[in-house]
């Protein structure tokens, strides 16, 4: 089986980040998003993984090829982003065997190894992963008969017919791609993946479901990044690679190489990555710090920090997601007030 992992797409709900990162980019407890999905693909047997690519497409390459995998990696550029079933088109030639399709921002904790074998034992044409969400009208969502088989796929429906949630994972046989050529852009002006599936169903292909036990994530907003930093950090185990002086560490934290903490508190679960000072300050549950960060006289809390920010004396940061190389720090200048530079779209609560 190949894997085709998509990591193109706009990230237009992550703007300002997604600006100057790919969305498939962003650290969840310090990893980016992307390497959950490549590694699970290769725990499930993948030795061939196509990425898509789209803008931002040498910061996905560099990234994924600055670490060694245990399989091929084919790197596919899309172009602009036309949907997930546009997405299979142009990998055409990298599709000659039987594939999982998994979206680059997504995160599954069980792993796709039990769905990969029961693709492989019932082999049908497309297998998709099915979760029960509370919000149904925000995914594409299946309409199942009695007996659980899927009826009809609907993309993001306003009335939906359940509460069955498509995982942004699939199982595929080359067939897909007849499907892919066969259907129209939707209202969006997009491929719609649901709708090529749905093709198959209506063209008397095996179509199978597959429900999902333990948790998934779909990173797309920042809200879903910040539940899957906390549910990551929920696992984690205490290392300390670092030096810790006058500080006291609670709970499971993570301190890793070269990185100080002074006169501080650190409480778990938390994520202090490289060649990091952490000085005067409490760093609080669910907080992701990125390598060589410096944070003084400040209280962090359920936070992701990426690589290379600096915060001092900023009071109580809370639910934040700040990029890399931000700087952070009490004005000392008169007027006394709120100094701001920020990128277009940035949200800001004060
Ligand atoms: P989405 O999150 O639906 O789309 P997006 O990345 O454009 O985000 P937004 O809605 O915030 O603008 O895409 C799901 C995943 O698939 C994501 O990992 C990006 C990827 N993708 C592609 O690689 N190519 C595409 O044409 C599309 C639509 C998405």
């Amino acid at each position: 089986m190949k894997a085709l992992i998509l990591s193109g797409g706009s990230g237009t709900r992550l703007r300002p980040l997604t600006y100057s990162q790919q969305k498939q980019l962003i650290p969840v407890a310090n990893k980016p998003v992307l390497f959950y999905a490549i590694e699970d693909v290769i725990k499930a047997g993948a030795k061939d993984i196509g990425i898509i690519v789209g803008p931002n497409k040498e910061q996905v390459m560099d990234t994924v090829l600055s670490v060694g995998w245990d399989a091929n990696i084919e790197f596919i550029h899309q172009g602009d982003p036309k949907g997930l079933a546009h997405a299979i088109l142009v990998a055409e030639n990298f599709l000659d065997d039987d594939f999982v399709m998994y979206l680059g921002d997504n995160i599954l904790k069980g792993g796709i190894e039990s769905h990969a074998s029961r693709f492989r034992d019932i082999r049908p044409d497309a297998l998709v992963m099915l979760t029960q969400v509370a919000e149904p009208q925000r995914f594409g969502v299946a309409d199942l008969d009695a007996k659980g088989n899927i009826r009809r796929l609907i993309e993001k429906p306003k009335v939906p017919p359940s509460n069955f949630a498509l995982v942004g994972i699939y199982f595929f046989k080359p067939v897909i791609l007849e499907a892919c050529h066969k259907i129209k852009p939707s209202w969006r002006n997009e491929l719609e993946i649901t709708d090529a599936i749905q093709w198959l169903i209506e063209n008397g292909y095996k179509v199978e479901a597959s429900i999902v036990g333990s948790w998934w994530k779909d990173t797309g907003k920042p809200e879903d990044i910040f539940e899957a930093n906390r549910l990551i950090l929920d696992d984690i185990q205490a290392v300390n690679r670092g030096v810790s002086e006058g500080s006291k560490i609670i709970g499971r934290v993570i301190v890793d190489s070269d990185s100080v903490v002074k006169n501080s508190i650190i409480k778990g679960p938390c994520f202090v990555g490289k060649g990091c000072t952490i000085s005067d300050a409490y760093i609080g549950p669910y907080t992701s710090i990125g390598s060589g960060c410096d944070i003084s006289g400040t209280e962090v809390e359920d936070s992701i920090i990426m690589d290379g920010s600096n915060i001092a004396n900023a009071g109580r940061i809370v639910e934040s997601l700040i990029g890399r190389n931000v700087r952070i720090r009490e004005s000392e200048c008169k007027p006394k007030g709120t100094r701001l530079i920020v990128g277009d779209n940035s949200d800001i609560m004060l």
